[in-house]
């Protein structure tokens, strides 16, 4: 993937120092320390419809890491993460999830009571509709469960993850948990994944606003027009699922030009939901003048990301000029390679 690197660098790996030193008797410290890793992931098509049981498909971008570390806390529990460093408990409202993954991931090894140092080190920004917290908290629970040499299964691990992402986006509907930490792009639907074959020869090209989007905000604005208007909205959520149904087959035949057109069929869509918003706007119409065969906002929108759809990789370059001279802050090219899954 090639980054244009313009956001602030990496945070180096560094271990948080502990509090205090006395040793609480009732605590058993971690035998060794463990590190989880995750990965960011754009929506294709079907965010917001995949909540009302719609399909979605989604692409782990798996050169954009999210990494966790944990080791024993003589202390206190201590978080590293992003801009924050200090206790544990007292990291506030941004790090809910992740004092959650703590937490179910102790209870999971039977030491709910272990005071850990805990880090996060992120290749990719929170909140722009990139998967950053359930990719946090995958992170930490592997780490987690690693450091107490504890094994799990795929379906434990995203169950602790959903149990974690909860507390971010009160029901979410699992995709996210999904796809951070999927091999290949996955159609999920009513908590059900499958990998997909992709056969495309095109480039994508994900654009942060760098406006915050609060994916809560943004699934309960949908889920108040649909209480006020079942029968519309539900036409837009399945016309949303039906065109990540098409998607499919597009993507496994290399159909890039129909894929184009139904993103910018989804983007109106996404529009006529009220996630989409000026900047949104701006920057998908940036790209498609460019010569994107197609553009739209991709996770919970309100803000966060657009991707679009470049036939070539020069075409991906001219499209990632364009939108920065629109606004975007950040630009990241995605060569999309073909994936067979066996049968
Ligand atoms: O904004 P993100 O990356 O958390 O994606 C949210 C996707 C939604 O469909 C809007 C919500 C969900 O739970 O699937």
């Amino acid at each position: 993937m090639l980054d244009d690197g313009s956001a602030n660098p990496t945070v180096g790996l560094q271990r948080c120092a502990a509090g205090h030193r006395e040793r609480r008797s009732t605590v058993q410290l971690v035998p060794h320390a463990g590190s989880g890793e995750t990965w960011a992931k754009i929506i294709l098509f079907g965010e917001h419809s995949v909540v009302y049981g719609q399909p979605a498909i989604a692409l782990p971008l798996r050169s954009l890491r999210m990494r966790a570390r944990v080791s024993a806390s003589a202390g206190l529990s201590m978080l590293r993460s992003l801009d924050y460093e200090g206790p544990l408990r007292e990291s506030g409202a941004r790090f809910a999830c992740v004092r959650r993954a703590v937490e179910v991931a102790l209870d999971k090894v039977g030491h709910p009571e272990a005071q850990l140092s805990v880090e996060t080190i992120s290749d990719f920004p929170p909140e722009r509709g990139m998967g950053s917290s359930a990719a946090s908290a995958g992170a930490v629970i592997r780490a987690v469960l690693g450091a107490f040499g504890v094994a799990a299964s795929a379906e434990e691990l995203f169950d602790l993850t959903q149990r974690a992402e909860r507390v971010a986006h009160g029901k979410p509907s699992g995709l996210d948990a999904v796809a951070t930490s999927a091999r290949g792009p996955v159609q999920f639907q009513a908590g059900r994944m499958e990998i997909v074959p992709m056969n495309l020869d095109a480039h994508l090209v994900v654009a942060d606003s760098g406006i915050r989007g609060s994916t809560r905000v943004a699934v309960s604005g949908v889920r108040t027009r649909f209480e006020n208007d079942p029968g519309g909205v539900g036409e837009i959520l399945e016309e949303l699922g039906e065109l990540a149904r098409l998607a499919v087959r597009d993507v496994a035949e290399g159909e890039i030009t129909a894929l184009g057109v139904a993103m910018n069929r989804a983007q109106q869509l996404l529009a006529h939901l009220g996630v989409s918003d000026h900047h949104l706007d701006l920057l998908n119409a940036a790209a498609i003048r460019a010569g994107a065969l197609g553009a739209k906002l991709t996770g919970g929108g309100l803000g966060g990301c657009v991707i679009s759809l470049a036939p070539t990789v020069d075409a991906a370059v001219h499209i990632r000029s364009a939108l920065r001279a629109a606004g975007a802050v950040r630009t990241w090219v995605h060569p999309l390679h073909p994936i067979r899954v066996e049968a």
